[in-house]
């Protein structure tokens, strides 16, 4: 969405894949706290994002309200305490008569509830799809893209129909970001199956990525969901996890306990190196190069003729990579960037050792622990 917004990658936090509807405006404060002790909000997260059940009900003249019990000071204060913070707040609601958790929704209430958000100082909407009969998607998106544009103030716009109507054909200029999968849950290789509906893994949401790449650029980005890093899988998973989503130009959105975590989640929440991997300017999405006995190599065109590669090794032993420079020259279809050793010497770091690991001079080899990655970025020499 061409409004300057969302130019990279929106980062943040939001309360679902942790705290589901258990929500409230205590939590919300004591995030916005721990984003700025954690190095977080330097790192460059901003949104602190309120999902579902936050509502109360809708007066009698159809406005809007939080639960006071769970939100007694109400939104105002909430957001002018995360803004105090040097953070932006983020709400959610839902395109149908209600939202996936029984609460109100904003069908026929569109413009009274953005111009409701814009006067509580709300800077991201996450807008969702459940009990939406007879509406058709791209014109409810629309219709609620128009209602925040109406009520004046920079909102971020969240699509989260999870792919169903194809939102990448039509979204760009409605949403900054939209949902690419159904919900994500916090395994590595895995698929819930709740009967009518499944909720899938970290490998599984980057499978469903395929072919999608070419639809993402600054301001509109495709979203294959908040991330489970701090959920309960091994480091090298959140590492692969974070990894990944960086790979994909994929918004950054924590979804665990930020008042509560270990030394490791942070430091893999916050390497700033992986991080501006994923906020790179060009905003290039990067893609599969190869595949091969369980590892894959994922590469991404960066700025400053750079490029991050990654080997993810699916399997749960580890793998030997092998690297031979002279087989990786490339020039990619979508950005025309080039990659070639052969022409030009680069330098390679290791972003998770955090040191320099050579040049291009010489074969990469190395070893990939399972459910890993090995993550290295390119440099032109001079
Ligand atoms: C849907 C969304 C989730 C979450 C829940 C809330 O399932 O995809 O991300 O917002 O609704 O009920």
């Amino acid at each position: 969405k061409y409004d300057g917004l969302a130019l990279t990658p929106p980062m943040g936090w939001n309360s679902w894949n942790k705290f589901a509807c258990n929500v409230d405006e205590k939590l919300i404060r004591e995030t916005a706290d721990a984003m700025v002790s954690s190095g977080m909000r330097e790192a460059g997260y901003v949104y602190i994002n309120i999902d579902d059940c936050w509502h109360g009900d809708r007066d009698s003249l159809g406005f809007i309200h939080p639960d006071p019990k769970r939100f007694p000071s109400g939104m105002k204060a909430l957001a002018d305490y995360v803004h105090s913070k040097g953070l932006k707040l983020g709400i959610y609601s839902d395109a149908g008569s209600m939202t996936c958790g029984g609460r109100p929704g904003s069908r026929g209430y569109e413009f009274q509830d953005a111009q409701t958000y814009a006067k509580w100082g709300i800077d991201y909407l996450k807008y969702d799809w459940c009990n939406t009969e007879g509406l058709s998607a791209e014109g409810a998106y629309k219709t609620m893209a128009a209602a925040l544009k109406k009520a004046g103030r920079p909102v971020v716009f969240s699509i989260c129909e999870w792919g169903t109507y194809k939102p990448w054909g039509w979204a760009q200029n409605v949403g900054h970001l939209w949902r690419t999968t159904g919900d994500i849950y916090n395994c590595f290789d895995c698929v819930k199956d709740h009967g009518t509906w499944k909720s899938w893994g970290v490998m599984q949401i980057l499978d469903m990525q395929e072919g999608l790449r070419k639809y993402a650029g600054p301001g509109h980005w495709n979203d294959p969901d908040m991330m489970e890093i701090g959920n309960g899988m091994t480091a090298g998973e959140d590492r692969a996890h974070f990894s990944m989503w960086s790979m994909l130009a994929a918004p950054l959105i924590a979804g665990n306990d930020l008042r509560n975590m270990s030394q490791q989640t942070r430091d893999i929440l916050t390497n700033k190196e992986v991080i501006a991997v994923n906020q790179d300017k060009l905003g290039i999405q990067g893609f599969k190069h190869t595949s091969k006995d369980s590892v894959e190599t994922w590469l991404k065109p960066l700025k400053n003729g750079q490029w991050a590669i990654t080997f993810l090794n699916r399997s749960k032993s580890p793998k030997k990579v092998e690297l031979k420079w002279k087989d990786t020259i490339i020039t990619d279809d979508l950005s025309k960037r080039e990659l070639n050793p052969e022409k030009q010497r680069y330098q390679v770091r290791d972003l998770w050792q955090k040191k320099n690991v050579g040049t291009t001079k010489k074969d990469f080899i190395s070893t990939v622990p399972g459910h890993d990655v090995v993550m290295l970025l390119l440099s032109p020499s001079k």
